[in-house]
């Protein structure tokens, strides 16, 4: 079989000379009964990779079984890999066959076999050695046919080095290396293999296809996948499934990648953070001109204090209060500021108890919301009304991009 047809059969996508080698190697070992040791990131394929070379080995069909050896706690896995005796430990209240009785025949897949305590190690090597193995609690010796493929994500002769992994079965397992290439190093694939995903769940939830603009598949290919295809694959679901907009831009696949400390993202992030950071302004701004106001209205209230709560002569001394409480306040047609403050505050000249209520009467008039919501909704109506509509002048005013500008204008329903 060549590789195409490898691919075609196992679902494998990617075409680059790194994948191209790993398969042709999963081809010619696997009708040998020689172990392999799978290395490779988290999500790149190992147990793909494990499922092609017994489904190509004369094992085919005898049991396939696979084992996360991190997953068993230390107490148990030998019990679980080699079985045991009834009565051999407090609760074994049956006797039980491991997984390599029941594999007998076929393949034991040994996931995160570098988390193998040294115990259970030596058992390990002693069947790859011979095929002999007791069962916990016995001392009958059992024998049993299998292939072992193993698999790890991290550097196993590290530990040898440490001595949490025996020497002997590293070069054992390691008869033959498969090493499994990470996403970022074969980022050719990348989009291939996001076409693939994003149409198979297009199908499987019914919702139209996508398409990714340039950038947006720059950003995918640039991006380290540090989850390798299963990363990948989750993400094309995300977006499959919440992107209204199936035309998809790099602005709006970088809500579904995390953001990459010293990324090694295209220039196209670089203006997107930038044009977060304009939009992150905008809300400073609007905090500090609240702050402002808020000084403001404090010193006008001490004034007022200070003049025994007479609005009206403090407004009068002050005038640039008057255009400060109204800035924000739209006024009926024809209603100049000075002449809407100073009626009010003008009858306030009577008695003291009146002007208390004018006050409060006027500062309700001038309260401003403080939610940044409609703080924003204000400053985008307000550049909208002054470019007559025209979108992309008021984007340049609010130094945000006309598309996000078309993104605020929907959320908000303006
Ligand atoms: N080349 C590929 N083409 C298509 N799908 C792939 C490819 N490689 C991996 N996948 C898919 O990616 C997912 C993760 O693969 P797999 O479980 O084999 O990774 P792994 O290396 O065993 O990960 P881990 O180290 O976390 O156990 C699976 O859904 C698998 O089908
Ligand atoms: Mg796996």
């Amino acid at each position: 079989m060549d590789t195409q047809n490898i691919k075609q059969r196992f679902g494998i996508i990617g075409n680059s000379p790194l994948l191209n080698r790993a398969i042709d190697i999963a081809s010619q070992v696997a009708p040998t009964d020689m172990s392999v040791l799978i290395t490779g990131e988290s999500g790149s394929g190992k147990e793909v990779f494990s499922q092609i070379i017994h489904q190509m080995s004369v094992r085919k069909h005898g049991p396939f079984i696979a084992v996360n050896c991190g997953a068993i706690p230390e107490g148990t896995i030998d019990s679980e890999l080699f079985g045991h005796e009834k009565g051999s430990f407090t609760g074994a209240h049956e006797a039980r066959k491991g997984y390599f009785e029941v594999a007998n025949g076929g393949t034991i897949f040994l996931d995160e076999v570098a988390e193998l305590p040294l115990g259970t190690q030596a058992r390990l090597l002693r069947i790859l050695e011979s095929g002999e193995y007791l069962r916990v609690g016995s001392s009958k010796v059992q024998k049993t046919d299998v292939r072992i493929i193993a698999a790890t994500n991290v550097d196993v002769y590290n530990r040898v080095k440490n001595g949490k992994f025996r020497e002997d079965l590293y070069y054992r397992l390691n008869t033959v290396p498969l090493r499994i290439p990470a996403l970022h190093e074969r980022k050719e694939d990348i989009y291939l293999l996001f076409r693939k995903f994003s149409a198979d769940f297009s199908d499987k939830y019914r919702s139209p296809g996508l398409q990714l603009e340039p950038d947006a598949v720059q950003i995918l290919t640039n991006y380290s996948w540090p989850g390798n295809v299963r990363q990948l694959k989750n993400i094309a679901e995300q977006i499959c499934v919440l992107e209204k907009e199936r035309n998809v831009s790099g602005q709006a696949i970088l809500n579904y990648i995390p953001n990459e400390a010293g990324s090694n993202l295209p220039m196209t992030i670089n203006s997107q953070s930038k044009e977060d950071f304009t939009e992150r302004d905008i809300l400073y701004k609007v905090l500090f001109d609240m702050k402002k106001d808020m000084v403001e209205l404090k010193k006008l209230v001490a004034e007022i204090i200070q003049h025994g709560g007479n609005t009206a002569t403090v407004l009068a001394d002050n005038p640039q209060y008057i255009n400060q409480l109204y800035r924000d306040v739209e006024l009926p047609a024809g209603q100049e500021h000075g002449f809407t403050i100073q009626q009010p505050t003008a009858n306030n000249n009577n008695s003291s108890n009146n002007s208390d209520y004018n006050f409060a009467h006027d500062a309700e008039e001038v309260e401003e919301s403080l939610s940044l919501v409609d703080k924003e909704s204000d400053l985008i109506k307000k550049a909208l009304k002054k470019h007559k509509g025209k979108r992309k002048f008021a984007a340049q005013e609010l130094g945000i991009s006309e598309r996000t500008l078309y993104r605020k204008i929907k959320e908000l329903s303006l």
